[in-house]
């Protein structure tokens, strides 16, 4: 694209001058704390119109700001659904070949044989069909999984049996060996999956969360997993990093990952492709890629005000 790099000042460890600012009508959001860059080009930025995020969630962001300022907002949705649909699957399986109990017995230096489930005679339920579910929904369809998936609106999808609405997870989560959780978070999704749902879940049963923590009732959850009922393999944490005191790390019954599960070596190649191809398209006037839309960003924005 002739002279595009003339109109693009990289990051370069300090932050860009207030002339470079004063100029800017977009900023890619390639730092290590996004929030902290965004807010600062919000202030420093009169004419800004858009905003790139490398990562898919968004609600750490000045949302409020953002959508009064009427700024377009761009995101890196759909650059990790490969490696994270595959870390989900594997928990998916971890659960139903019931590993975790093979360990405490074999810990305990017991040869006493575990009861499998067969994935192709389990009911997987996937919360949220988006660039994650979906991918998740798709490979455990292909595994012989029945899925039943859930979104907003239930539109149905190929990979799933059923797809109903939040308010049908407690029915869909009684007959499920596993609950995965690709949730955004938003003002409708925080503590969505509670108490009840929970309890709705056959004794067992693996709960994976790879969308965000907080779409899950964080007690109960532990709870259920303390108790040894259910099990959890968790991506996407309450707060993080995990405090030192939290009960998190002293359970069995738990896969841990501390939100790494979408990150291979492949992922910066993919964020960089998607923040060029929407440069590109931004410098000749053509519909961004990943737009966020307003509505979505309005439900983030309640959640923002609401912490
Ligand atoms: N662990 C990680 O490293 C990692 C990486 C990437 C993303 N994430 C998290 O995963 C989240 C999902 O990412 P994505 O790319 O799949 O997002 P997405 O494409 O926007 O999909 C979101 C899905 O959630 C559903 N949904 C939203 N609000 C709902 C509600 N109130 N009731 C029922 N369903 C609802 C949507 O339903 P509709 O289909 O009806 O719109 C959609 O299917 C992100 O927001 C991010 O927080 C985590």
């Amino acid at each position: 694209l002739p002279g595009w790099h003339r109109r693009v000042v990289t990051w370069t460890g300090t932050w860009p001058s207030a002339g470079d600012f004063a100029r800017a009508t977009a900023v890619i959001l390639w730092h290590r704390r996004p929030d902290s860059l965004c807010e600062r080009a919000l202030a420093a930025c009169p004419r800004l119109d858009w905003v790139h995020s490398l990562w898919t969630g968004l609600e750490h962001l000045p949302i409020t700001a953002l959508l009064e300022r009427g700024v377009s907002v761009t995101s890196g949705r759909g650059t990790v659904s490969g490696p994270l649909s595959e870390w989900a699957v594997m928990a998916v399986l971890w659960g139903i070949h019931a590993v975790p109990v093979t360990q405490r017995k074999w810990g305990s230096r017991r040869w006493e044989p575990t009861s499998h489930r067969d994935l192709r005679s389990a009911t997987i339920v996937v919360a949220g069909l988006g660039s994650v579910g979906g991918a998740i929904a798709r490979s455990l369809r292909r595994l012989g999984g029945r899925v039943v998936g859930v979104r907003r609106r239930a539109r149905p999808s190929a990979s799933c049996t059923a797809v109903v609405p939040l308010s049908g997870l407690p029915e869909a989560c009684r007959s499920a060996a596993a609950l995965v959780v690709a949730l955004p978070s938003s003002a409708s999704t925080r503590g969505a999956i509670g108490a009840p749902v929970l309890a709705a879940l056959p004794d067992g049963a693996v709960v994976v969360i790879v969308g965000r923590g907080s779409t899950v009732d964080e007690d109960a959850l532990l709870r259920e997993v303390a108790s040894g009922r259910l099990v959890a393999a968790v991506d996407a944490w309450w707060e993080e990093p995990l405090p030192p005191s939290s009960p998190w790390w002293d359970l069995s019954g738990v896969l841990p990952s501390p939100h790494s599960a979408a990150i291979t070596p492949e992922l910066r190649e993919r964020q960089a492709s998607r923040a060029a191809q929407n440069v590109e398209r931004y410098l000749t006037g053509r519909t961004l890629v990943a737009a966020v839309g307003r509505r979505d960003l309005a439900e983030m924005a309640v959640r923002s005000q609401a912490r």
